[in-house]
């Protein structure tokens, strides 16, 4: 199955959902790629530093972006693990090829103050139930190559939030 995490802008939490999802999903016991199809490869850093500095579960991650991606994805997909893709912030043949593709896609969004305040319109609008806060853990633990929940001492918020998005996800609950 393949999840995306794309959406036309930077900044918004994309690679940062993508690492935790994947971390988690291999903690479940499943096989997970990580697929980085931002050219910027900021998810591939993360699993560079996750695997030097030893942390299990290993996240194996790939690093594809470009017109053959879509080939890519079909093949990918079936293998049968799941995939968990992180798009870069635009409009592009990657973020296209992933939503074609993919078994759901989440394209998070950076909520204002202004939409805070109209949180009640904006509801209508968002599908996801899971509401991710921002938090000073998710730097900490990008920058370790740890998910969220793995951080020493926990973050018990964030580590929870990140399991509802996990379950949201994957049916899991
Ligand atoms: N919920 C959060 N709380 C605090 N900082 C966050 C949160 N999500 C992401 N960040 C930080 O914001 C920056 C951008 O996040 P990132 O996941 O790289 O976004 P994207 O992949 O959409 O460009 C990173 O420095 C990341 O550590
Ligand atoms: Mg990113």
């Amino acid at each position: 199955m393949l999840i995306l995490l794309g959406g036309e802008k930077g900044g918004t939490g994309k690679t940062t959902l993508a690492t935790n999802l994947a971390v988690q999903r291999a903690q479940h016991g499943h096989d997970v790629v990580l697929l980085d199809t931002d050219i910027q490869g900021a998810a591939s850093y993360w699993a560079r530093v996750r695997q030097d500095a030893g942390r299990t579960p290993r996240v194996p991650c790939l690093h594809k972006y470009g017109p053959g991606l879509q080939a890519d994805l079909q093949a990918l997909t079936a293998q049968a693990a799941d995939i968990i893709m992180d798009a870069g912030g635009r409009d592009a043949v990657e973020l296209r090829a992933g939503l074609v593709t993919a078994a759901r896609a989440y394209l998070p969004v950076q909520a204002s103050q202004f939409d805070i305040w109209t949180l009640d319109h904006l509801e209508e609008l968002v599908l996801a139930d899971t509401v991710i806060y921002d938090r000073i853990a998710y730097r900490r633990a990008a920058r370790e190559g740890k998910a969220v929940h793995e951080l020493v001492p926990p973050d018990r918020k964030a580590s929870a939030e990140c399991a509802l998005f996990y379950e949201e996800v994957f049916d899991a609950a």
